[in-house]
């Protein structure tokens, strides 16, 4: 057998307590597994003495990532810290400098700044893995880089934040208002220190921009996303898109198209009855789509001690059998410059509005949406007691631009009484 693989683990949170859980009780498969022994030689928290259940007396403690990092007795660096910057990212490179390989569960690091550290990682030669940043436990960084590597990737679709899908979950079940249901899964601890994170559709953001950089080839550019949160949903969104067989999704979607790469993290309307509508609570789940795979679904926990920190050993695993792999898929240098284009592809929408009850109001929307050129293929407008007219309206297949547009009409005309909705509905 070859020599140990020594790691040093920074960040004993959820993800790092696992890790160590799971090579303590499975370190006789993973050894036969991986051909060698795999040992923790270190780790480095900001508190030594917190109870975690976990048995860190037998590793060498270090207050400071980098210095743990700079360790001769460390061959790879497991980065569970998080944080775009700051420790996370002075430790990686820190490890890249001496050499050393890099294991990560960090998107927003790398959703930032991936490019500079896939450089820096492959100029010393060293190996940096993420497969736990994007869905948890689902392979899915496994599956685009190597199983889909001779396949031209259409599309990249996902909902890739646990917290988000249990609030619309939670609300379609219960009929409760987003507040109450934000309330509810912060009080179970789903959601991040920045809530923001989650709902506000960042996480989610971070985790697209990794595959489509993977995906088409091109630099990491999570500035090019268009992200729009779920904080805007309301029950009645989700209970007139159940009326018309859809639910609410924060679904990324990347594709290249002829004006660039779309790359969207927003809540679309997808059909109720499809594997993505059918996706409740926690779970998260990615489609690949290949011109010659066609759609590959891959669901499971997308959070958690135990799926995060066997995603986190699974590279572990990897780099002990010595296998080699460039960051994105291919040598970070060949990555081509990312071209945003913003809503190229065209789509239908939802619009969700509240009119002014008075004769001609219905006509003006219907101009407005005209003069933009934007065709309803579906209208309906609810009893109501009051003077607000709520009217939903589906659009036939049009850009985003087109909509806004729309939008703008009716608002200039007065008839609206409250912000127009407007959700894509993708078409899967
Ligand atoms: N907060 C994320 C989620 C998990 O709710 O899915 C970490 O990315």
């Amino acid at each position: 057998m070859s020599d140990p693989l020594r790691l040093g683990i920074a960040g004993l949170g959820t993800v790092g307590a696992g890790v160590v859980r799971i090579l303590q009780e499975n370190s006789t498969i993973i050894s036969r597994r991986a051909g060698r022994d795999i040992r923790i030689s270190a780790v480095s928290a900001r508190e030594r003495t917190k109870p975690r259940g976990i048995d860190i007396s037998g590793y060498a403690w270090e207050h400071d990532p980098v210095a743990l990092a700079l360790r001769s007795d460390v061959d790879v660096h497991i980065e569970l810290i998080g944080g775009e910057a700051g420790a996370a990212k002075d430790s990686v490179e820190a490890a890249i400098s001496t050499g050393k390989n890099v294991v990560t569960a960090n998107k927003a690091m790398l959703a930032v700044h991936g490019q500079k550290i896939a450089e820096l990682a492959e100029l010393a030669g060293c190996v940096l893995r993420f497969e736990a940043a994007v869905a948890g436990g689902i392979p899915v960084i496994k599956a685009l880089s190597e199983s889909m590597a001779a396949d031209r990737i259409i599309r990249v679709m996902g909902v890739m934040n646990g917290t988000c899908n249990y609030i619309l979950t939670r609300m379609e079940e219960t009929g409760l208002a987003y507040g109450e249901i934000f309330r509810e899964a912060e009080s179970l601890g789903y959601l991040e220190a920045d809530p923001n994170l989650d709902v506000g559709g960042i996480d989610a953001g971070h985790k697209l921009a990794l595959l489509t950089s993977i995906a088409f080839g091109t630099r990491v550019d999570f500035a090019g996303l268009e992200i729009e949160g779920i904080q805007k949903i309301t029950i009645e969104d989700i209970e007139q898109a159940r009326d018309m067989g859809f639910r609410i999704k924060l679904l990324g979607v990347a594709r290249m198209t002829d004006d660039g790469m779309e790359q969207r993290m927003q809540p679309c309307l997808v059909p109720a009855d499809s594997p993505i509508g059918q996706i409740k609570n926690a779970t998260n789940i990615v489609v690949l789509e290949g011109a010659a795979a066609g759609q590959i679904f891959l669901r499971g926990a997308g959070a958690g001690e135990g799926p995060t920190a066997m995603a986190v050993l699974g590279d572990v695993v990897d780099i002990a059998r010595g296998r080699r792999i460039s960051t994105f898929g291919q040598p970070a240098t060949s990555l081509q410059p990312s071209r945003p284009a913003q809503s190229a592809e065209v789509g239908p929408y939802y619009l969700r509005l509240l009119l002014e009850d008075r004769p001609g109001v219905l006509a003006t929307v219907a101009s407005a949406l005209g003069d933009a050129g934007v065709s309803i293929n579906r209208m309906r407008q609810y009893g109501h007691e009051s003077e607000a007219a709520p009217v939903i309206i589906v659009t036939h297949r049009t850009t985003r631009n087109r909509i806004n547009t729309a939008i703008e009409g009716i608002v200039g005309s007065g008839a609206s009484l409250s912000d127009p909705v407007a959700l894509r509905i993708e078409e899967l």
